[in-house]
């Protein structure tokens, strides 16, 4: 097989929007760059597909307002974005399966449950604006937040099992999607932070705000355009050979060498390049404490959207159901309607642990619960299952196990050497989001160009 040989400023592994946003800055700057990818599509975790004549997104998808520099970016692609539908009703479900509507952002529960999850969303918007998301471990708290998980800071700030369940879920099954016991208190406040506060977790008008048309992975695909020849598909990188004068990446079918490198792929992936010489002590250990969550994003396409006629807006919750959270995805100027579901961790497990027929059954079965009985019947029902991706591995992005982020969170984007990391995994505004990866990706760009000026 013809091999190609490059030699360039820098190689950039990962062609999703923390690498190609990398890519871009670079070049306009005036160095030359080789892209390395190795799906046969660029986008990473942004992935727009058709599925029986219906354009889903398979992976992330929503804009909010506080995401500025993917705002930026999608204005200088020139690319339009509309608002999710959300008129009328929300519904959910409470532990006894009773079902309730409701508007605005707080859940119908009883005005005692009511006063709880308000007193908890005040003490974490005030934690969450003390600590930050920029440098979390630096905070004098931060080894003690660390040191308790999620779920038993919140037993130790109520009783209220209601109100427990529902502050949970916005971070555990909705963000990182682990269970609320696998990470630290520490790395549910940096998860707030990185999106301005708690409150805009629960404001699912804010945080599921636009979307973009014909979809976001838009994004990387016309900044690939833009770089034309130097991004490079079906090349995963197998071996980063690394000394202080520079890089030599071995990918399928090109080899490519440079002074620096950038690897945005995230961190659940670094062990699949064989790095020569290994990397330090401190980045092998750290390594191995970070992982992807495990989400199942349901996509159920319908004739109509049928629970407008109802007065319902396609929002649903509820930290008893299969389906914890579920929205109106429909597309814009579509006239058929789309409900978008997701199932999270260890009912994700659970899932998986059926026969397909089965799990979808089950599924929607759940959506069922909220939007009655038509949900049963979608024309195309499509299950996103990033665990399956072997250039993912999971989703939405990584988080650290109990202790990692206090221990770590400094040195994650610390470089090796020419060795530079960018992904949304790392950031801190946007941290987990498309916003992260391009916030990612023009710091990584400024920090290489200073070393190269
Ligand atoms: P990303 O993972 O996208 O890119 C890494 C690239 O590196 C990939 O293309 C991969 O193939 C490649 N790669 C890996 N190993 C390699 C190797 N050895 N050699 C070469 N290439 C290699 N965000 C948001 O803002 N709004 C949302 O609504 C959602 N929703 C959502 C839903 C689902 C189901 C998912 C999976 C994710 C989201 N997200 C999201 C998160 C968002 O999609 C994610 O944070 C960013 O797209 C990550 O971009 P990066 O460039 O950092 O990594």
């Amino acid at each position: 097989v013809d091999s190609q040989s490059l030699d360039v400023d820098v190689v950039i592994i990962g062609a999703g929007a923390s690498g190609l946003t990398a890519a871009t800055r670079l070049t306009a700057d005036g160095h030359s760059v080789a892209v390395l990818e190795a799906r046969e599509r660029v986008g990473g975790r942004l992935w727009t597909d058709t599925i029986d004549g219906a354009l889903l997104e398979l992976g992330g998808q929503w804009v909010s307002p506080d995401q500025t520099a993917l705002i930026e970016t999608l204005d200088e692609l020139g690319l339009e974005t509309y608002s999710r539908y959300r008129e009328g009703d929300s519904v959910y479900v409470n532990a006894a399966g009773d079902l309730t509507r409701f508007t605005g952002e707080l859940f119908p529960v009883a005005a005692e449950t009511q006063q709880e999850m308000e007193r908890l969303i005040a003490m974490l918007d005030e934690l969450t604006a003390e600590i930050g998301p920029t440098e979390p471990w630096a905070h004098p708290r931060a080894a003690e937040l660390d040191a308790v998980s999620w779920n038993e800071w919140l037993e130790q700030q109520t009783d209220d099992v209601e109100a427990r369940d529902n502050i949970a879920l916005f971070i555990a099954e909705a963000m990182l999607t682990k269970p609320s016991h696998a990470f630290s208190a520490l790395q549910a406040i940096l998860m707030a932070a990185s999106a301005g506060s708690f409150s805009h977790l629960v404001d699912a008008d804010y945080i599921l705000d636009k979307r973009v048309a014909g979809g976001l992975q838009q994004v990387p695909i016309k900044l690939a355009e833009a770089l034309g020849d130097a991004v490079h598909l079906g090349a995963p990188v197998r071996r980063l050979a690394w000394s202080d004068e520079g890089v030599t990446a071995y990918a399928d079918g090109v080899t490519v060498t440079a002074r620096r490198a950038v690897v945005a792929v995230p961190p659940n992936l670094y062990t699949r390049i064989a790095f020569e010489p290994p990397l330090p002590r401190r980045q092998q250990q750290m390594h191995q404490h970070v992982s992807l969550g495990l989400v199942i994003k349901v996509h159920a396409v319908y004739e109509t959207p049928f629970w407008r006629e109802a007065g319902l807006s396609g929002t649903a919750f509820s930290p008893y159901q299969l389906v914890h959270e579920a929205y109106d995805n429909t597309n814009h100027g579509d006239p058929r309607g789309t409900l978008v579901g997701f199932v999270s961790d260890l009912k994700a497990d659970a899932m998986f642990a059926l026969p397909s027929e089965e799990r979808k059954r089950r599924i929607l079965e759940s959506l069922a619960a909220y939007y009655g009985p038509q949900a049963l019947e979608p024309v195309v029902y499509y299950e996103s299952d990033w665990g399956s991706e072997e250039w993912t591995r999971g989703a939405y992005a990584a988080s650290f196990d109990l202790g990692g982020l206090s221990r770590y969170g400094a040195d994650q984007r610390t470089p090796v050497g020419p060795i530079f990391w960018s992904c949304s995994d790392v950031a801190a505004e946007g941290y987990q989001h498309v916003d992260g990866a391009i916030r990612m990706g023009r710091l990584t760009a400024e920090e290489i160009a200073a070393t190269l000026a």
